[in-house]
């Protein structure tokens, strides 16, 4: 049996009764104005915003799961209206639906493909979910729309440095910080970020910033408490072998891409690359060109461009994504690849004629292992012309207060044979300045026989 048609006159009742309902609400007495929602509806059953005002109405009251089936009754009714929906986003987030919620998020962002509140619910929706990459897209949308946004930066910069990526993580909080200096949370997840870079003494100066603004009993303030007590930011990010974190390396030169070429040539006379040529030309079979060339840590290019004359194939691999787009820009490399150089090197075997190395095996520790790669990697007869800092002790492999790691001869010639390599020149030379002292170091050419 179908449903009997209104009543012609009953319009006016209804949206008198709705009128009334409206009144109620604004004037904060919800009991009226469910009774006259519920009326309405009595009324007119298809009423689309009698629906929608008792859904509103059930969610202030605490009642989400009614409000939303009120919601979506009001939403099939008359779909489409970005208010509505946002409301049952809410209501069905409140219910613990999270997949339901971020559905409903989706749709309204269709609508309303900026709305950063439904970015906010969606982003909460996803973290319940555990997908926290695409909460972070959405989290990304909230703050870039508006950088006042400190609980959602400081979620967002929590995310990022779990995800990783730490220096994403604190571009983003700056202009956050300008703007809110003292939201504690996101002073916490900042410190947790420099911690991630290894920068101690920037995550500490941020934990003690948090616990100036943090409520005592908040997490923040728990966080940061247990940071600087446990001792956690005093470990320093090496791995037993002494080399840095590839996570800080990245970083580092991700930071200093732009300045890099300026730098390294104005300031401090790097010759590295220069001295690498050098070595190769003074083999006797070395050709003008044809040779397929891998550029390991190859940086903006400033090796590669040198060496891009012997090249038929000249490839490039670096951490810093950054660094990569500096080397793209000469327009010399036929490849270029934005990750760890041992993955590059594990990929193929017998491939590469030359592969050079200029001034990056001082981010290794113990170089047994990417040797053992090189060669692998080398075709019969290749050669690696790399450079290292010189450790004074001849097995050394030594750390530097900046982080870098020096080589002695010893350490190079014992890993350089375990891995089969011969070695066909070596050579102490200056590698450029810091703070105006020079940094000796070696130039080598090895061979795969
Ligand atoms: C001092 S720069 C030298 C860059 C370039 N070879 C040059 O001579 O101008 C060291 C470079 O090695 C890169 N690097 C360090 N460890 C690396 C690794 N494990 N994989 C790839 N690149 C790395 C750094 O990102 C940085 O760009």
């Amino acid at each position: 049996m179908s449903a009997m048609p209104p009543p012609a006159d009953s319009a006016f009742t209804v949206a008198a009764l709705l009128a009334l309902g409206h009144d109620c609400r604004y004037a904060d007495d919800l009991t009226g104005a469910e009774s006259r929602f519920s009326q309405a509806i009595a009324v007119d059953p298809a009423c689309a915003e009698a629906w929608g005002g008792l859904g509103a109405v059930l969610a202030e009251t605490g009642r989400p799961r009614e409000a939303v089936a009120a919601l979506t009754r009001a939403d099939t009714l008359d779909p489409g209206l970005p208010f509505r929906l946002a409301a049952l986003a809410a209501a069905e987030a409140a219910c613990g639906e999270p997949a339901a919620a971020a559905a409903t998020c989706r749709r309204w962002l269709t609508l309303c493909p900026g709305s950063a509140p439904a970015h906010r619910i969606l982003a909460d929706q996803l973290l319940r979910l555990g997908d926290s990459a695409a909460a972070a897209t959405a989290l990304r949308e909230v703050v870039l729309g508006d950088p006042g946004q400190a609980d959602a930066a400081a979620t967002l910069v929590g995310l990022l440095t779990d995800q990783n990526d730490p220096l994403a993580a604190l571009e983003l909080a700056q202009p956050t910080l300008r703007r809110v200096p003292d939201h504690a949370a996101l002073h916490f997840q900042i410190g947790r970020a420099w911690q991630r870079l290894g920068e101690t003494v920037k995550a500490v100066a941020a934990w003690r910033r948090c616990l100036t603004f943090a409520e005592d009993t908040s997490p923040e303030a728990a966080g940061a408490q247990a940071a600087l007590s446990a001792g956690a930011h005093v470990t320093p990010p090496v791995s037993p072998d002494h080399a840095p974190d590839r996570l800080y390396v990245r970083a580092l030169f991700d930071r200093y891409a732009e300045r890099f070429d300026a730098d390294l040539i104005g300031r401090l006379g790097y010759r590295a690359p220069h001295l690498m040529r050098e070595a190769i030309q003074a083999l006797p079979d070395i050709g003008a060109g044809g040779l397929d060339i891998l550029d390991l840590g190859c940086g903006t290019g400033l090796a590669g461009v040198l060496f891009a004359a012997h090249a038929r194939v000249l490839a490039g691999v670096d951490l810093a994504p950054r660094m990569i787009e500096q080397a793209r820009r000469r327009g010399i490399y036929h490849h270029l690849e934005a990750g760890d150089l041992m993955t590059v090197l594990e990929r193929e075997q017998n491939r590469w004629d030359l592969i050079i190395a200029a001034d990056v095996f001082t981010y290794f520790g113990d170089l047994g292992p990417v040797l053992t790669a090189v060669a692998r990697a080398l075709r019969r007869g290749g050669r690696l012309a790399a450079t290292v800092e010189q450790a004074q002790e001849d097995d050394g492999v030594v750390p530097t207060p900046s982080r870098r790691v020096r080589h002695g001869a010893g350490h190079l010639g014992r890993t350089a044979a375990a891995a089969g390599l011969v070695t066909v020149s070596l050579t102490p030379a200056t590698l450029r300045t810091e703070k105006q002292e020079p940094v000796g170091g070696l130039v080598f050419v090895l061979e795969r026989p």
